[in-house]
C-alpha cells in the first residue's frame, strides 16, 4: 500500500517529463530480490526484515546516503514491501513546521515505513521533533506561547523512518545517531549495471544482446537511473536505425551521437574538466567558480557530476578547490603540465 501526500503536486508536469517519471515507476525493483547489487547493504537489510518481521516489530530506523539516482527510494519502498507495512513518503523540505511532523507521524498504521527524501534539509527545529517519535514513540507538542504555554505528548505508533539523503555530511549527529541501520550506497560497477540494463530491457520489451548491455553500462556513470535513460534513448536509436535490437554497435553509435564518451562521460562533465584543465590551469578551482562556469548549481554540480569525476580519478578534492588530473588532460587530448598543483 503506497500512500504519497503531495502526489497530486508531482503529477503537474510537463508530458516529456512524465514520460519518464513513468517509466522510472516502472522500472523500479519491487523486491530485494530483484535490486541489482550492494551486496553489503541488501545481506543486513535481509537479515534485519528477517528479524523484525518475525519479532512483530517495526524495523530499526534506516539512513541511507549516497548520490542520485543509485537507489535509494527504490530500497526505501522495497523495505515496506518486504515488511508488507504501509509506505508513506515525503520529503525534507516539505516538513516546514511540527504539525506537518504531527500530521504525519500520528496518522500512521503500526510499523509503517515513513520515508523522508532528503533528510538533510529538514529544517533544525522540526528535526529535534523526530529525536522522541525516533526513541520513545511520542511526540511532545507545545500549545501556545510564553508562561502559558503547555506541552502536550501525542503517542506515536511504533514506525520506521527512513532517511535519503545525497549529503549524509549535512546531517546533525543526534539525527544520524538515532539511526540503528546506515548505508551508503556505493556508484555500480559495469557488471551490475549491465544486469540491470538486461533487467530494464526485459521489463521495456526491449531485445538486448549482452554486449548491448554492456556497451551501455559502461557508459552510465556507475549510475543505475543513467543506465536506464540511456537503454531508452538506444532503444530508439535501434528502433529507427536497425530492426530495434539493442547490440554493442547500435548502443556505441547512439551513445557517440547523444556525446556520451567510452568513459561515459557527458558533455557537462567534459566541460567542467575543460574548465579546470584549459582556463584555470589544472586548478586547484573552487566549487562555486566552478559552477558558475559551467551554468550549473553547485549542488549538481558537487551531487551529480563529481562522485563519478572523482572515482574514475578525473579530478582531486583540495581544501583549496578541484584539480584536474593527468588522466583529465589526456582525456580532453591535452598535454598534462609536469605537476599543476604539487599534487602527483
Ligand atoms: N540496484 C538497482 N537495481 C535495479 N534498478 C535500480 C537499482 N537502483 C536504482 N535502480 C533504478 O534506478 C532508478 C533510480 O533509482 P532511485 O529513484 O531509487 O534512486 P535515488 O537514489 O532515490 O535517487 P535520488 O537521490 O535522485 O532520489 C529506479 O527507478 C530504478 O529503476
Ligand atoms: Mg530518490
Amino acid at each position: 500500500m503506497i500512500r504519497t501526500p503531495g502526489a497530486d503536486l508531482e503529477r503537474i508536469q510537463t508530458p516529456h517529463v512524465r514520460e519518464d517519471d513513468d517509466a522510472e515507476q516502472s522500472l523500479r525493483p519491487r523486491r530485494l530480490d530483484e535490486f541489482v547489487g550492494q551486496p553489503a547493504l541488501k545481506a543486513q537489510l535481509d537479515v534485519s526484515i528477517k528479524a523484525a518481521a518475525a519479532r512483530g516489530e517495526a524495523l530499526d530506523h534506516v539512513l541511507l546516503a549516497g548520490p542520485p539516482g543509485l537507489g535509494k527510494t527504490s530500497l526505501a519502498r522495497i523495505v515496506a514491501e518486504e515488511l508488507e507495512v504501509p509506505f508513506v513518503q515525503t520529503a525534507g523540505p516539505a516538513l516546514e513546521r511540527k504539525g506537518d511532523i504531527a500530521a504525519f507521524l500520528t496518522d500512521l498504521e503500526p510499523r509503517s515505513v515513513f520515508f523522508v527524501d532528503e533528510i538533510h534539509r529538514l529544517p533544525r527545529a522540526v528535526e529535534e521533533t523526530f529525536y522522541p517519535a525516533m526513541e520513545d514513540g511520542e511526540l511532545p507538542i507545545t500549545f501556545g506561547v510564553g508562561a502559558g504555554a503547555k506541552v502536550v505528548t501525542l503517542p506515536i505508533p511504533p514506525f520506521t523512518l527512513i532517511g535519503a539523503t545525497t549529503r549524509a555530511g549535512l546531517l546533525s549527529t543526534p539525527l544520524r545517531d538515532r539511526f540503528g541501520i546506515q548505508h551508503r550506497l556505493d556508484l555500480y560497477d559495469a557488471d551490475e549495471l549491465a544486469a540491470i540494463v538486461a533487467r530494464s530491457a526485459h521489463v521495456l520489451g526491449v531485445q538486448v544482446h549482452m554486449d548491448g548491455a554492456r556497451a551501455v553500462a559502461e557508459r552510465s556513470r556507475g549510475t543505475p537511473r543513467v543506465a536506464n535513460r540511456l537503454l531508452k534513448r538506444v532503444r530508439d536509436f535501434a528502433q529507427v536505425h536497425g530492426d530495434g535490437t539493442v547490440d554493442a554497435t547500435a548502443a556505441y553509435t547512439a551513445l557517440d551521437a547523444m556525446g556520451v564518451d567510452h568513459e561515459g562521460l557527458d558533455r557537462l562533465d567534459r566541460e567542467i574538466l575543460t574548465v579546470i584543465c584549459d582556463r584555470f590551469g589544472g586548478g586547484p578551482v573552487g566549487l562555486s567558480t566552478l559552477a558558475v562556469a559551467v551554468h550549473e548549481e553547485q549542488d549538481t554540480v558537487e551531487d551529480v557530476y563529481e562522485p563519478y569525476l572523482l572515482q574514475r580519478g578525473f579530478i582531486l578534492r583540495t581544501p583549496r578547490g578541484r584539480c584536474a588530473t593527468p588522466h583529465a588532460f589526456r582525456h580532453l587530448g591535452l598535454e598534462p603540465p609536469s605537476d599543476p598543483a604539487g599534487l602527483f
